[in-house]
C-alpha cells in the first residue's frame, strides 16, 4: 500500500483538490486499496470546514465530487504517509521545519511532476485571493501533476 499526502496551506484550495483528482485516477485504474491518498494544511485557520466554495464549484463543473474536512498538518503524517507532496515553496519549507530526523518518507512539489521542463518544481499558485479564473488554472495544473504522480507511484512499485 502507498499513502500519498498532499499538503497546501488552508486545505480548503489546492490540496483537497489535488486529493479528489488523485481518487479519481486511482479508482479509474481499479488501484483503491493499493494506493491511498489523503490531504491537510500547515496552518490552523480553515480546521473542521469544507472546501472553499469557489473550489467545490470548479470541481462540480468539471465532474468531480470533493468531500473532505479541513485538516492540519502533523508529525504524525511523516510516519502515516509515504509520499507527501507540497503545493508551494511555502508548504515545503513548513513541512520540513517540522520534520525533524524522521525518516522513510519522500516529500516532493506537486509540481516535480509537471512534464513540461517550463513549468517543472514550480508553485501550484494559491487562487485563494484571485477570482474564479484561477480555480480553473490550478484544476489544470493539479489534474496532469496527479496523473504523472501516479504514473511515477506505478513505476516505482512495479504495480
Ligand atoms: P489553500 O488556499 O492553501 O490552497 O487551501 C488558501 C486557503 C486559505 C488561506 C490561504 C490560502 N487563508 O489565508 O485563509
Amino acid at each position: 500500500m502507498v499513502k500519498v499526502l498532499f499538503v497546501c496551506l488552508g486545505n480548503i484550495c489546492r490540496s483537497p483538490l489535488a486529493e479528489a483528482l488523485f481518487r479519481e485516477k486511482i479508482k479509474e485504474r481499479n488501484l483503491t486499496g493499493q494506493i491511498v491518498c489523503d490531504s491537510c494544511g500547515t496552518s490552523d485557520y480553515h480546521i473542521g470546514e469544507q472546501p472553499d466554495k469557489r473550489t467545490l464549484k470548479n470541481a462540480a463543473a468539471n465532474g468531480l465530487h470533493i468531500n473532505h474536512k479541513a485538516r492540519q498538518f502533523g508529525e504524525n503524517d511523516f510516519h502515516d504517509f509515504d509520499i507527501i507532496v507540497a503545493m508551494d515553496g511555502s508548504n515545503l519549507g513548513n513541512i520540513k521545519s517540522l520534520e525533524g530526523n524522521r525518516v522513510g518518507y519522500h516529500l516532493f512539489r506537486m509540481r516535480d511532476f509537471e512534464s513540461d521542463p517550463k513549468h517543472k518544481g514550480l508553485n501550484v499558485p494559491d487562487p485563494y485571493f484571485g477570482g474564479e479564473g484561477g480555480f480553473q488554472e490550478v484544476y489544470e495544473i493539479l489534474d496532469r501533476c496527479t496523473a504523472n504522480l501516479l504514473s511515477y507511484i506505478l513505476s516505482e512499485n512495479n504495480i
